[in-house]
Order: structure tokens, then C-alpha cells, then sequence
């Protein structure tokens, strides 16, 4: 998937010292004292490193660090100290965020070469493969940029960063390697989603976004990628998708792509069905939003984001489980053709709607997707939306919304959180939120009262899974960055791709 800055990450068996780079990165836990890695190359730094330390200006803190110069002692130009934080509490995560910390400071003092050994402050008490793919996603996360549109880079930066992982063990470089690959694939996958959420609505419109998907399935023989136009749709009785979309120029479109492996997945392996929202522009239509913030709506479709760019990595991991991505794309517009308040809308189901707010647009266009799934049988079905502004308020942008009928599932999903750094809350559905949702004019309604909104959204979704053991997860707070992080610039985060890679890949190692 095409990237903005040509990052490349490889292992590479060499001693610390010995390391030729413009910058070796090592780790530092607030509550240890220095590992063998820093007392080793400290004795060649003549016991520089202990001195900042002595000096209070290496305290091992997250999101701090220290720079020294290898001034010909060492192969290396600087030494990076990077603060992990306390070691009890270190997780996969830290290694990741670490990680990401280090290239995003590469990119920033525009150095084109580190070398990172930050695993080794964890001994073995991780898994190398496991450590190896989280510090390869980690380094496409905190190297990514968003510059497309920027005629003249002001910053100056490089067009490339090379990544060596280096150890001075044949078997952890091993362990490591595997866990590159992987994490090459996964972090390369969600910078390319960031970079498409970040392009703006008058560039991603439904078709535009349906093009994306057509071209980057091309020559992909395991998925098949079938576009509804405005006509499939109709003969279709997709209502809600139609609805939706009836406001503007740019015509809706539901993205159906069908990934079938090469290689029979393992018997009793569930059909999984991934739904993701793309609204390319959230306006709120005829119940418009507020001026305030309003241009953040491009990102109103990052929940559809996730699910092509997932698809597409499952295809290039060549993961065995069936999975089949549905991605229905509106654009929510107020107009002379707009849907309106109190419009009743047939759904795909044949179940109606009576609107009361336009804004809730989500949950229209992902109710048709959603019987689809249901119809096809999947035995799993996982939808993910930049839902409801609700969930916001009760988690922040800290975890996503959990939604699900099936206990199993929310293990399944909570394991993959905590793996992946992308993390859930599990929030109730259920029928006192159901039966809110109810109408008097017709099956339902698409708002309830002002309290519970993420639960009465799930509730409503849930009303068209079928059999299916489902799982919702409301990506609202999650899906820009507000202020830069280590995780890179302000934008786009690509949420969900990593979360349900670790899923299925978890699923198909557990089988
Ligand atoms: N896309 C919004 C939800 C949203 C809000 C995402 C803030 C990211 C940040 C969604 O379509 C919406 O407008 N939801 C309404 C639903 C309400 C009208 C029932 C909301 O949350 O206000
Ligand atoms: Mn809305
Ligand atoms: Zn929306």
C-alpha cells in the first residue's frame, strides 16, 4: 500500500557497539538500574551515560529521553536513551510506543538511518517475534506524515528512514525477523489507512473511495471486489444506504469484497463479516451540525477504512479464514433531495424507519450492510463506525466502544486490544436500550432519548444480525489524533487495523 515517507525496517545480527548507524536507540525503565546494554556500551562512552543519569537528566520516565554522541568510541554517531517507564508495568505496548517514539524523533531531526535495541531491556520475558512486529509497527506509526497536499515540505524532511533492529543473537534476530515481516505488513497497512482519512471530502467521495478499493484489489486473486452503484442499490432495496446518500451529488456506493484464501481455512474456523462505516462527509444533513469542528467529519469514515485496508493485509499475509468486508459509503449532505425528519425509510431487511434526526446517519447505511452479512451466513459479524458522539463522552479518546451478544467474542476482541494497543471498553446493549429505538409509525426509530446514545445506536444495529454472534465497536473518539503523539501527526490513526488483524490472526492461530 503506497506510503507517504519510504520507511524500511530489517533485522540485522551485530553487536551494540559495533552498530554503524546515526542513531542506536536503547530503553530505560524508571524503577531498574542500568541493563548490560547500557553498562556495556556506557564503559565504551566513558561512563557518560551514568553521569546525565547522576545528574537527574535520565530518569527512565515515559516519553522522556537523552541524547549522547558516540564521538568515534562507538560505530554509532548518537545514542538515544528513550524513558520506558516502570518495568513492572511494561507490556508489548511500551516496546510499540518506544518504538514509535524513536522514529518519530528520527523524522524530526531528519536522520535517515537508527538502529534499534530497545528489546533488549525485556530479556525474554516476550516473545522476539512478537517484540519484533510491535517495534515494526511501531516505527510506521511514529514516522508517518501527512504532506500530500503540501506543495513545498516546509520542514525540509527526508524521503526515507532505515530501520535495522539489531542484536548481537542468531536466534532472537530469528524470532525478531518473523515478527518484522508481519509487522511491516500491518504498519505499512495502517499508514496507508491514516493517509486516506486524512484526504478531505471534495477528494474522498463515495466513488472515489469505491476506486480505491477496485484498484487496490487489482491482480489480488483471493478477494474479489463487486461495487453497488445507485442502481444495484435500488434493485437492491437498500433504503438506508440510499437515504443517506440521497442528499448529495456524489452517489452512494456499498463495497463488497469477498476474501476467499488459497489455502482452506481449518475446519470449525467462523465466516467472518467485517462492516464499516464510510460516511466521506458527515454534515448531519437536514439536522445539521454546528459550524464548530464540522471539517473533523471527513474522518466519518475511517470505520470503512479499516475494513478495506484489513482486507487487503489479510490477502498479502495470506491469513486462512474467510472473510467478507462490506463497506457502505454515503456522503451526509442537506439539499432539495436530502432525506428528511420523519421520512419512513425501508431498510435492505424490509424492517422501516422512522427518522427523527438525519445526523444519525450511521446506523442507516450500516443496517442494510449488516442483513447483508446476516443473509450470507457469516457466523461473526463485526461492525465498526465512527458511531456516535455519546461514546465520546463516556470513554474520551481513549478506548473504543464494545458492543456485543456473545461473551467469547468480547474475550476474543479484548485479548486482541491489549495486544495490539488499540484498546476496548465493553458497554451494554440490550432491551430497555432496545426498546427505545422502538416507533409508533413504524418497526424503529433512528434516535432514542438523549441518554445512553452509544448503547441505543448498538441497540439498533443489533436489531438486523440475525443469528450471527456480533460485535460493534464505536470508533468515534478514536479515529483522529488531536495533538501529535509518538504515534506521528495530528490526523488520521487508522484505528481498527491492527485491532482486527490481531484478531483474525489470533483466530487462525488458535484453531
Ligand atoms: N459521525 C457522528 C458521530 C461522531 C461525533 C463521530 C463526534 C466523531 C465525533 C454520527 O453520525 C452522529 O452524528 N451521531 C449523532 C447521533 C444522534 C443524532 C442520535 C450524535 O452522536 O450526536
Ligand atoms: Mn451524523
Ligand atoms: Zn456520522
Amino acid at each position: 500500500m503506497k506510503q507517504i515517507i519510504n520507511v524500511k525496517v530489517k533485522t540485522r545480527k551485530a553487536e551494540f557497539a559495533a552498530s554503524k548507524t546515526d542513531m542506536l536507540v536503547v530503553g530505560r525503565f524508571s524503577d531498574a538500574g542500568p541493563d548490560e546494554t547500557i553498562q556495556a556500551l556506557d564503559r565504551k562512552l566513558g561512563g557518560g551515560i551514568e553521569r546525565l543519569a547522576k545528574l537527574g537528566d535520565l530518569t527512565g520516565k515515559p516519553k522522556t529521553y537523552a541524547i549522547l554522541y558516540g564521538e568515534g568510541r562507538i560505530a554509532a554517531d548518537r545514542v538515544m536513551l528513550l524513558g520506558l517507564g516502570e518495568q513492572k508495568r511494561a507490556t508489548l505496548d511500551t516496546i510499540r510506543r518506544a518504538a514509535a517514539a524513536a522514529a518519530n524523533r528520527a523524522v524530526d531531526m531528519k536522520v535517515k538511518r537508527i538502529a534499534l535495541a530497545l528489546h533488549r531491556s525485556f530479556g525474554d520475558r516476550l516473545d522476539a517475534a512478537a517484540m519484533g512486529r510491535a517495534m515494526a509497527e511501531g516505527v510506521y506509526l511514529g514516522s508517518y506524515r501527512y504532506d500530500e497536499y503540501v506543495a513545498e515540505n516546509g520542514n525540509g524532511r527526508l524521503g526515507s528512514l532505515d530501520v535495522q533492529i539489531v542484536d548481537p543473537d542468531a536466534a532472537r534476530i530469528k524470532g525478531l525477523s518473523t515478527g518484522v515481516s508481519a509487522g511491516t505488513i500491518v504498519g505499512q497497512a495502517q499508514s496507508y489507512a491514516r493517509t486516506v482519512a486524512n484526504r478531505p471530502a471534495n477528494v474522498i467521495n463515495p466513488p472515489a473511495l469505491a476506486k480505491i478499493a477496485r484498484d487496490l484489489m487489482r491482480g489480488v486473486k483471493t478477494v474479489s471486489c463487486t461495487v453497488f452503484d445507485e442502481k444495484k442499490l435500488q434493485a437492491n432495496r437498500m433504503g438506508g444506504i440510499l437515504a443517506v446518500g440521497s442528499g448529495s451529488q456524489n452517489r452512494p456506493r456499498l463495497i463488497v469484497l469477498k476474501y476467499t484464501p488459497a489455502k482452506k481455512p481449518a475446519q470449525g474456523l467462523p465466516t467472518v463479516a467485517l462492516v464499516g462505516k464510510a460516511v466521506t462527509f458527515d454534515s448531519g444533513g437536514i439536522s445539521i451540525k454546528p459550524a464548530q469542528d464540522m471539517d473533523q467529519m471527513k474522518f466519518d469514515k475511517t470505520g470503512g477504512i479499516a475494513v478495506l485496508v484489513t482486507i487487503k493485509t489479510l490477502a498479502e499475509l495470506k491469513l486462512p479464514v474467510n472473510v467478507l468486508g462490506l463497506i457502505p459509503a454515503a456522503e451526509n449532505l442537506p439539499s432539495g433531495s436530502s432525506y428528511r425528519p420523519g421520512d419512513i425509510v425501508t431498510t435492505y431487511s424490509g424492517k422501516t424507519v422512522e427518522i427523527l434526526n438525519t445526523d444519525a446517519e450511521g446506523r442507516m447505511i450500516l443496517c442494510d450492510a449488516i442483513a447483508y452479512a446476516a443473509e450470507r451466513k457469516c457466523d461473526v459479524i463485526i461492525d465498526i463506525a465512527t458511531l456516535t458522539g455519546a461514546c465520546v463522552v463516556a470513554l474520551g479518546a481513549y478506548k473504543a466502544g464494545l458492543m456485543s451478544n456473545d461473551d467469547d467474542l468480547v474475550g476474543a476482541l479484548q485479548k486482541a486490544a491489549e495486544e495490539s494497543g488499540e484498546s476496548v471498553w465493553r458497554m451494554p446493549t440490550g432491551e430497555e436500550y432496545a426498546e427505545e429505538m422502538k416507533s409508533k409509525i413504524a418497526d424503529l426509530k433512528n434516535a432514542g432519548s438523549r441518554w445512553g446514545g452509544a448503547c441505543t445506536a448498538a441497540s439498533f444495529l443489533q436489531q438486523f444480525i440475525g443469528q450471527a454472534k456480533w460485535a460493534h465497536l464505536d470508533i468515534a473518539g478514536m479515529d483522529v489524533f488531536l495533538k501529535p503523539t509518538e504515534y506521528g501527526c495530528v490526523g488520521g490513526t487508522g484505528f481498527g487495523v491492527r485491532l482486527l488483524m490481531t484478531y483474525l490472526m489470533n483466530l487462525v492461530k488458535e484453531k
